[in-house]
């Protein structure tokens, strides 16, 4: 590993489990402080119990909604309180509630949009004065393969695309003060959030992917440091695709 984020801060959402937690312990390993907020205290005290002991950066933990737009805010806030800056926003923390469009219910619909989409705006909203006064950003937001449409998942859909575009609209605001905006777009990672999807649709999507297999939270984990370095300068309003080709579509052949 390289210390490429030595004397950074990096505030990665849901990084308790799953991708969040493979992009701190990355980060931690490149010498970044990484700040950490996820809502599950009990995963988000053992993740950080068990990495930090281990690698060279600093992890600082807070249980928090990031729905709850003043406790996104105060997190921020708080965090460059404490460091003095914040170099890497990664909103990371999502949620699935998947049904067909009939079927969705005003709350589920909410829940999803709120986790998913409002929360990166909450913190786009409170980092940008901040990297703006630094004259330096790199902000990565979570989409998905799927913000292109699929089948019993509206709610997540239209999220993932709102990310799409609130990224590229913080590209085109954030530019002039040394800000860029990404989002990645995962395919088939193993996680908790794939292992709660039924298994015989899970086996049909896999056998669709190009690289024939799944990825692991280290490929997304690889891909946001890269994108969050600041050699990725020349890089900004992408959705980059991690999806071992899942997202070209169907081969005629
Ligand atoms: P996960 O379910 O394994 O982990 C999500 C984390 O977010 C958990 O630690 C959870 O406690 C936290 N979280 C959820 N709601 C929260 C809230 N209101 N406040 C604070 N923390 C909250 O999910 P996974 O798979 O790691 O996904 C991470 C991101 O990548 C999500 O945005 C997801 O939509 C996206 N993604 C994942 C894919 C996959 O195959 N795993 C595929 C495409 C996109």
């Amino acid at each position: 590993m390289t210390d490429r984020f030595s004397g950074q801060t990096v505030l990665v959402t849901g990084g308790a489990q799953g991708l969040g937690r493979a992009m701190v312990s990355r980060f931690a390993a490149e010498g970044a402080s990484v700040h950490v907020a996820d809502r599950n205290a009990v995963a988000l005290a053992a993740m950080s119990a068990e990495l930090c002991t281990e690698l060279p950066g600093k992890i600082v933990p807070k249980v928090l909604d990031v729905s709850d737009s003043d406790q996104v805010t105060d997190w921020i806030d708080q965090s460059v309180a404490t460091e003095g800056k914040i170099d890497v926003l990664i909103n990371n923390a999502g949620i699935i509630r998947d049904n067909r469009v009939e079927k969705i219910s005003d709350d589920d619909w909410d829940a999803v949009i709120a986790v998913n989409l409002n929360a990166a705006f909450y913190g786009v909203r409170a980092a940008l004065p901040h990297m703006r006064e630094m004259g330096y950003g790199r902000i990565l937001s979570f989409s998905s393969m799927s913000w292109r449409g699929n089948f019993g998942q509206a709610n997540y859909v239209a999220a993932k695309a709102g990310i799409v575009g609130l990224t590229r609209t913080v590209a085109l605001e954030g530019a002039k003060f040394g800000i860029t905006a990404n989002a990645i777009a995962p395919g088939l990672i193993e996680t908790p959030m794939l292992a709660s999807m039924n298994g015989s649709a899970r086996d049909k999507l896999v056998k669709k992917v190009p690289l024939a297999h799944t990825g692991a939270p280290e490929d997304i984990a690889a891909a946001a440091a890269f994108l969050a370095s600041p050699e990725a300068r020349y890089i900004t309003g992408v959705v980059l695709d991690v999806d071992g080709g899942l997202g070209i579509g169907s081969s005629i052949r």
